[in-house]
């Protein structure tokens, strides 16, 4: 009777996650709940920009577990704002491990495939060089160096081309665009991994409850690679997007290189990330992009 009630749910445990509007966040905001007392917090209760306010706050709510899934994510603008950009997302996860470090918590955070370069040809592991090419990718990986000097226990779950039915995401740009346009131009020589938001906070779930069960193992800390399995270009991305509403019938989707479509940030051409180290560890498989993406476009969104 008492064997399918989760451990967890015994353990008097509160967690504290920032960024409960965005993608990843509101999705962690619904799937978190059954973990233990869950403080989410959006940019009105905890502004990440403003440092001072990010120890007393986490002092006053004496979390157990800290998930940040707050960030500065405008790609492009980052490079008007590199100081905003950075001191959200390369100051600010330093100061809240500081502070979780002060009432003894660990800290889950997210990071980036764009802090890698896209030179390579084979999927990116935890432990490559990384060489971001744009401020958003130099600020996310100072936030994982600023992480792991404050000597606390972390996770960092690096993810790529997160997408969702909510907040600004490539799935529902294309889909407004699609319904706009008859012909979209879209980029067919970067590739990544489509990740849907709820896949990430799922995973996050099923991490978290192994984590606890063990927070002393070496092996289940650290930075870990998480995105769904496959890969796509963004026009291969926007193909199946379509493919998969109305709108299919209407829009033409034409390929064009990235040298065809410049943007303010430069991104890697390859960004796939391998899942091993992660998938040894915590013992479960992300699935396919392809299948994610049918589940989300039929989903309910989160927030
Ligand atoms: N989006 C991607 O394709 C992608 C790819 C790889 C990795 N990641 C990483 O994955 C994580 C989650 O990304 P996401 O796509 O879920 O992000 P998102 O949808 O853009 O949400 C970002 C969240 O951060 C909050 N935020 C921004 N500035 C803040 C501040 N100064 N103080 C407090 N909160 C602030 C936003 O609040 P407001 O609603 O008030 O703006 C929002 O809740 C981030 O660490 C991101 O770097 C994202």
């Amino acid at each position: 009777m008492f064997a399918k009630y989760p451990f967890y749910k015994s353990l008097p445990m509160k967690i504290l996650l920032t960024g409960k509007t965005g993608q990843v966040g509101g999705e962690l905001n619904n799937i978190l709940k059954d973990m233990g007392e869950l403080v989410s917090v959006g940019r009105e209760q905890l502004d990440l920009s403003e440092i001072d306010s990010i120890e007393p706050a986490v002092l006053d709510i004496q979390p157990d577990i800290i998930i940040n899934a707050a960030a500065y994510t405008a790609v492009d603008k980052a490079e008007e704002e590199p100081e905003l950009a950075t001191t959200i997302n390369g100051v600010a996860p330093g100061v809240l491990a500081e502070a979780a470090k002060k009432v003894g918590a660990s800290l889950i955070h997210y990071s980036t495939d764009y802090v890698f370069d896209g030179r390579s040809d084979t999927p990116y592991r935890e432990e490559d060089a990384t060489c971001p090419l744009s401020i958003y990718g130099e600020s996310k990986l100072a936030g994982e160096k600023s992480i792991a000097e404050a000597g606390i226990p972390y996770l960092i779950l690096r993810t790529s081309w997160i997408y969702s039915l909510q907040g600004k995401s490539f799935l529902r740009t294309i889909k407004k665009l699609a319904s706009e346009n008859d012909m979209l131009r879209i980029v067919d020589d970067q590739i990544g991994a489509p990740t849907w938001a709820r896949s990430i906070a799922l995973a996050t779930h099923k991490i978290l409850e192994q984590y606890l069960r063990n927070k002393t193992e070496p092996s289940l800390s650290g930075i870990f690679h998480l995105t769904c399995q496959g890969k796509s270009s963004w026009h291969g991305f926007a193909k199946e997007i379509l493919s998969l509403s109305d709108a299919s019938q209407k829009t033409q989707l034409l390929p064009i290189p990235t040298s065809d479509y410049p943007t303010p940030a430069v991104r890697p051409l390859y960004s796939l990330l391998s899942n091993d180290k992660l998938e040894k560890a915590f013992a479960f498989k992300m699935p396919h992009w392809h299948d994610t993406l049918k589940d989300c476009i039929s989903s309910t969104p989160a927030i």
